[in-house]
């Protein structure tokens, strides 16, 4: 039995899961895992200590006594120290989403993660963001979602971002990176991008915002 109710949502990166998590933890007063910040994160303390991306053992140490701190707010994206170091912008980057989905994909950083997620599980209740909350981290949680959309409608939204940051991208470069993230997120060998058996799935490519969160909303409110 948890000590208080979670909510997964699962899906792909640009399936609008962050903005939708946030919007529903908010809608609630729950709190928020956003789990790819944290393999972010992971994946650039690897970066600036020089580590390479295959090396498993020493990544999966780092992975446990790094020391990363979020600041848990749901208003917006969560600020995040490494050390003293503020890297919630650099954690952001495309070079920064290559290194989490790396190291990501080696069990002993997955398994080293697993417990500092768990942790966030706190009540009123948790929404948690990511890719395996449903499947591993989170299985007996109270409400499962897998949000998909197409490759090409998540470039097209991943390239608004970037834009109205300032930030020039090309889309046939952003859509060749996103179906490369894809294809490792769900074909390695642990813990892989899949739907759980009991997820609800949502295809987000020609709904709103607004629209997948009330739908997410309706879900919650009749658990
Ligand atoms: O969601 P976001 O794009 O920030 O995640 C970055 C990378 O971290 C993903 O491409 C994925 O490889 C990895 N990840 C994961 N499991 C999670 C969350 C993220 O493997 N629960």
């Amino acid at each position: 039995m948890s000590i208080a109710p979670i909510i997964c949502i699962d899906g792909p990166s640009g399936s609008g899961k962050g903005t939708i998590s946030r919007a529903v933890a908010r809608a609630l007063g729950w709190h928020f895992l956003d789990s790819g910040a944290l393999y972010r994160a992971v994946g650039v303390a690897a970066l600036s200590g020089g580590y390479p991306l295959d090396d498993e053992p020493s990544l999966a140490k780092l992975a446990l006594h790094a020391d990363i701190e979020f600041e848990d707010r749901i208003d917006r994206e969560p600020h995040v120290w490494l050390g003293d170091d503020d890297i919630s912008e650099m954690i952001r980057t495309e070079e920064a989403g290559q290194a989490a989905s790396k190291v990501a994909a080696l069990p002993a950083v997955r398994a080293a993660l697993l417990q500092k997620q768990r942790n966030f599980a706190q009540p009123p209740g948790l929404v948690a963001d990511g890719r395996d909350m449903g499947t591993v981290v989170f299985p007996h949680a109270e409400l499962k979602v897998f949000l998909t959309a197409s490759a090409e409608e998540r470039a097209r939204r991943r390239h608004k971002q970037l834009s109205e940051k300032g930030i020039e991208a090309i889309l046939p470069a952003l859509l060749r990176e996103i179906e490369e993230r894809d294809l490792r997120d769900r074909t390695r060998a642990v813990a892989p991008l899949v739907p759980a058996n009991d997820a609800r799935i949502i295809d987000s490519t020609s709904q709103s915002i607004d629209v997948v969160v009330a739908t997410v909303l309706d879900w919650a409110h009749a658990l």
